[in-house]
């Protein structure tokens, strides 16, 4: 069990300094986790990053703590990218890959990493490619979690954030104890703008259209490794783990 990060370097950017600093693991594992919209990376990256000790890169964190800056502190191409994201269309490959490529020192983060949300379309996997290769690095894997579209739709519509620490919640699943309120740090939750019905409707379509597609890329290079996702959280973290130990090569 490692103690958690604040994720600094990713979320803020290169000169942002992670507290705690991230401790080195003994196998610093480096994931891909894939999935539709609302299938449950974000959870996944959770439970097992503190079990493995890697670190969850999700792309849009990235673009979500982007919106709480001052508007002078955030690049045009940033602004425009929240208006992608607000729609539920894909933000551009330029403006994902340069984000991505400012914050490469995380790719050789001493504990490892899980990708969420990157790469999504085959340009970004082909980028991705060569930014570890660069490295001298190599992806231990690509887990794609699979789930009918009924439950992920319920998943989505059902998720509530924290307007603070960001915490994940579901209405039914995994309630507050307080209603609106976070557990953790007391603060209000609030519905994603991207989890209503006409935004979570075009997110499919960009992900048949983009994202999907990539199962394919993966499979042909051997690092594919498929999770049904059906079941409780903590089910399906245990199904994850058994899975890597027994696909992926020690
Ligand atoms: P992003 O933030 O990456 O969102 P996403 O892929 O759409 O995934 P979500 O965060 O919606 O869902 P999740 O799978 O993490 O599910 P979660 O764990 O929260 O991207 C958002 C946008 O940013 C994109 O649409 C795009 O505009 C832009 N973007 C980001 N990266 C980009 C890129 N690389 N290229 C281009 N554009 C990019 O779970 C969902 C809910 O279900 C929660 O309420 C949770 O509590 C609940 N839940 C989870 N697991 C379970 C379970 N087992 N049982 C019951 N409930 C569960």
């Amino acid at each position: 069990m490692s103690s958690k990060t604040d994720r600094a370097s990713w979320l803020q950017g290169p000169d942002a300094a992670c507290n705690p600093a991230p401790q080195s693991a003994a196998r610093p594992w480096r994931l891909v986790l894939l999935g539709a919209p609302g299938v449950g990376k974000g959870t996944q990256a959770e439970l097992l990053g503190e079990t493995l000790g890697a670190c969850h890169l999700s792309t849009g964190d990235v673009f979500r703590a982007a919106k709480c800056l001052p508007d002078d502190q955030r690049s045009k191409a940033l602004t425009e990218a929240l208006e992608f994201m607000k729609r539920g269309e894909l933000v551009p490959d330029t403006t994902v890959l340069a984000m991505v490529r400012e914050r490469s020192s995380c790719l050789r983060c001493q504990g490892g990493f899980l990708l969420d949300g990157f790469p999504r379309t085959v340009a970004q996997a082909e980028a991705l490619q060569g930014m570890l290769d660069e490295l001298g690095m190599k992806l231990d894997g690509v887990i794609d979690y699979q789930l009918p579209i009924e439950e992920i739709v319920a998943r989505l519509s059902g998720r509530r954030t924290c307007s603070s620490c960001k915490a994940v919640y579901h209405l039914t699943t995994k309630p507050p104890q307080v209603e609106g309120q976070c557990d953790h740090c007391g603060s209000l939750l609030f519905q994603r703008e991207d989890d209503r019905p006409e935004s979570v409707k075009v997110r499919m379509e960009a992900y048949a259209q983009s994202t999907a597609p990539l199962t394919d890329y993966f499979q042909r290079l051997g690092l594919l490794i498929t999770v049904p996702a059906e079941g409780s959280p903590e089910s399906i973290f245990q199904r994850t783990l058994q899975t890597l130990e027994t696909r992926v090569p020690a």
